[in-house]
């Protein structure tokens, strides 16, 4: 009899010692914040548009479980890959580390677009205010000129309108089918960028402060020179928050009406 028992209670134990581990896993209950959309309906892109809105408000401390990015505000990155400029204005190696991105959680979706045909996704985003501290490494020459250094490097940027090109790849976790988000794309234009950069001539204030205004007063060719460094790093910031949030929430709790991957892909 207590043999019986302390077996049940074991096997209690078990089932719930997976669903602790399950749960750790993904997001298995829709939360009210989310809304779902079905994509054969006209409708979808107004819904849809809503739906990763409402995602976007609650992305700070609002998605149940969610461990795997800890904080949104600030977004914080480790690294981000060694970017090249090649052309005219500029010439550079960028080294960016500990980065640390303000303005992620005040996100306006435009639009929210989702392919039937693969699943992938046209988002139309606007970031009124962004600010992007990080320690940077530097080499080469912007806007003529000649650059090495390394140190601090503060970023406000506003009025950034993104165009978020997203493929994604449906895969199946206990029974859901999520999206496994393979690559991230980008368009933008902004509307205004102020940069300041610590230590750029090796300790010489008076250079660094010269050329910090310099880049200032001409913010508009700064941050065109910079287009190709900006890009990378924003798709990358990107693609590594949108895998982590997608391997979480399942993909039908924004498409209800989404294949499964065996449907889409066959077998
Ligand atoms: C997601 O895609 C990447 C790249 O194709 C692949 O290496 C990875 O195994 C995929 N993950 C899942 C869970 O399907």
């Amino acid at each position: 009899m207590l043999k019986t028992n302390f077996l049940i209670l074991l096997f209690i134990f078990e089932i719930y010692l997976i669903k602790i581990i399950v749960a750790a896993d993904f997001l298995s209950e829709k939360p009210d914040f989310l809304k779902s959309c079905e994509i054969k309906k006209p409708q979808f892109t107004k819904c849809s548009t809503e739906s990763i809105q409402g995602l976007f408000n609650n992305i700070e401390n609002g998605i149940p479980g969610f461990t795997a990015i800890k904080s949104f505000e600030p977004f914080t990155l480790n690294k981000i890959r060694i970017a090249q400029g090649n052309s005219e204005a500029v010439n550079i190696n960028v080294d960016l580390s500990k980065l640390k991105l303000y303005g992620l959680t005040k996100i306006i979706v435009k639009e929210s677009k989702v392919s039937s045909k693969d699943f992938s996704w046209k988002t139309t985003l606007l970031l009124p205010k962004m600010k992007i501290e990080s320690d940077y490494g530097l080499q080469g020459r912007i806007l003529l000129i000649p650059l090495n250094g390394n140190g601090k490097m503060i970023l406000h940027i506003s009025d950034l309108n993104v165009v978020l090109y997203t493929k994604t790849k449906l895969y199946e976790k206990g029974g859901f089918t999520f999206y496994n988000v393979t690559d991230t794309k980008i368009d933008y234009n902004l509307n205004g960028f102020q940069s300041y950069f610590t230590n750029l001539f090796g300790g010489n204030k008076d250079l660094e402060e010269s050329t910090n205004l310099f880049f200032n007063e001409n913010w508009m060719m700064l941050a065109e020179a910079l287009r190709p460094v900006l890009t990378q790093a924003i798709q990358d910031v990107l693609l590594d928050m949108l895998q982590k949030i997608f391997h979480y929430i399942p993909a039908q709790f924004f498409v209800s009406d989404i294949p499964t991957p065996k449907e889409l892909y066959g077998n």
